[in-house]
């Protein structure tokens, strides 16, 4: 008697084993070459399964018809077949998803307790944002008015209403196909009355002095989106914004250079964290200047630094620091933990990672201050990996505080 092991079959034993008998069966065999063109995995979306674009293109399939993917969905147990091909690098970042079983696209996921409901023919669920989602579901926007710049199915607009509790988001979209899913998943999930939609392109839909929060969800870069993420930010208060974009890191042959320079900034941090915030969460950022001379070199202290501790000082009448200091004004730096060395690869992306967040939050203080004329603090809360793009590239998302300078100087801000 055979083993019950033996007779249990991978999904992929099955699907082989399922398209050979039709291949015999029509005079054929089943060579190397043939299997290598079955799709070894695939998705599944429900009753409908998602093949991989290099799969089923040899030219002996198509004189099968219909019935190969009847074959198809018998071996793996599903009503509808779809194949993927790459994401059409058009505006709406559709993607290329045709369907050769079943009548229509739509398929229903549930993430972390929400409800997504969207035609995969027509838009997509970025399945490598789930950390992202997660970490949104976390934060706490009771109170909060939130926009979300590229809203698509509602991927982020949703853990905002569902989970961080937003009292609104303001979701801009112009891609009809991805509006009507968002409409279906707002009220799939109870949360309709909380969302206002803006169609149409972001740049002239979006609403203006509204946001607490501004979600740039949109990559390789969502660079475009700056000008309207800083439009819609309240003007007396300001706010944080998300920023998204894939990261290119370049290997360097300075590692024990970088190494070192992260290793001393680690050490000074770890000594202002305990010497300037006694008392305050050890979780808090530190606010560093690489302008500022490390303690005892006897250097200057840039006289724009945005310290936490000196933000008080800082006044609306204050020189704007120039475009040279920007690039270095704001630097974070965690909790260093000194138990788990990192490597070399890591301190180097690390630097290229705080390089960017600082280029970035320059940038932004820019356009703010040149939309406000006045003085604006941007100050880099976090950076969150996603996460790996391709060799050398990552996903990032950059918390960015942005505030009118004077709500430091007059309200202070608690951290
Ligand atoms: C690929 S989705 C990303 C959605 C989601 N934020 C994510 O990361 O998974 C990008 C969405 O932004 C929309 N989009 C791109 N540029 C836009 C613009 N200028 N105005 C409004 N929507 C835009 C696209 O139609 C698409 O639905």
């Amino acid at each position: 008697m055979p083993s019950k092991r033996s007779l249990l079959r991978t999904p992929y034993q099955v699907l082989t084993q399922g398209l050979e008998k039709l291949l015999t069966d029509h005079g054929y065999v089943l060579t190397a070459e043939l299997e290598r063109d079955i799709a070894k995995k695939w998705e599944w979306h429900g009753d409908l399964v998602l093949l991989p674009k290099n799969s089923f293109q040899h030219e002996i399939w198509p004189q099968f018809g219909h019935k190969l993917w009847e074959t198809i969905a018998d071996c793996l147990s599903c009503k509808r077949l779809a194949r993927k091909d790459t994401i059409i690098n058009n505006d709406y970042r559709c993607p290329q998803v045709r369907l050769l079983l079943g009548s229509d696209g739509w398929v229903r996921h549930v993430d972390n307790g929400i409800k997504y409901h969207y035609d995969v023919t027509k838009c997509m669920l970025s399945a490598g944002n789930i950390t992202e989602k997660l970490r949104i579901s976390t934060f706490d926007c009771q109170h909060e008015t939130i926009v979300d710049l590229y809203a698509g199915i509602g991927y982020f607009t949703l853990p905002y209403l569902v989970h961080a509790k937003a009292s609104v988001v303001h979701a801009c979209e112009w891609n009809p196909d991805a509006v009507h899913a968002l409409k279906e998943n707002l009220k799939l999930n109870n949360v309709a009355e909380r969302c206002i939609i803006h169609f149409g392109d972001n740049k002239k839909v979006c609403p203006h002095g509204v946001a607490d929060r501004v979600n740039l969800g949109l990559l390789p870069s969502s660079r475009e989106g700056w000008l309207p993420a800083c439009l819609s930010l309240k003007s007396e208060m300001g706010g944080i914004l998300h920023i998204h974009e894939n990261v290119t890191t370049t290997p360097s042959s300075k590692c024990e250079d970088i190494r070192m320079k992260l290793q001393n900034r680690a050490a000074e941090a770890a000594a202002e964290l305990s010497a300037t915030l006694q008392g305050q969460t050890n979780m808090l950022p530190i606010y560093r200047n690489l302008n500022q001379a490390s303690p005892g070199s006897g250097g200057a202290t840039s006289s724009h630094s945005y310290l936490a501790n000196d933000i008080h000082k800082f006044t609306p009448d204050d020189p704007h620091p120039s475009d040279q200091e920007d690039a270095d004004i704001i630097k974070v730096y965690q909790t260093w933990n000194y138990e788990k060395a990192p490597s070399v690869k890591q301190l180097q992306r690390q630097e290229q990672w705080d390089s960017w967040a600082a280029d970035v939050a320059a940038s932004i203080r820019h356009i703010l201050e040149e939309l406000h004329c006045k003085p604006w603090a941007t100050i880099v809360k976090h950076i969150e990996h996603v996460k790996p793009y391709g060799p050398h590239i990552d996903h990032l998302v950059l918390d960015l505080e942005c505030r009118p300078v004077e709500r430091f100087a007059h309200h202070g801000i608690a951290y």
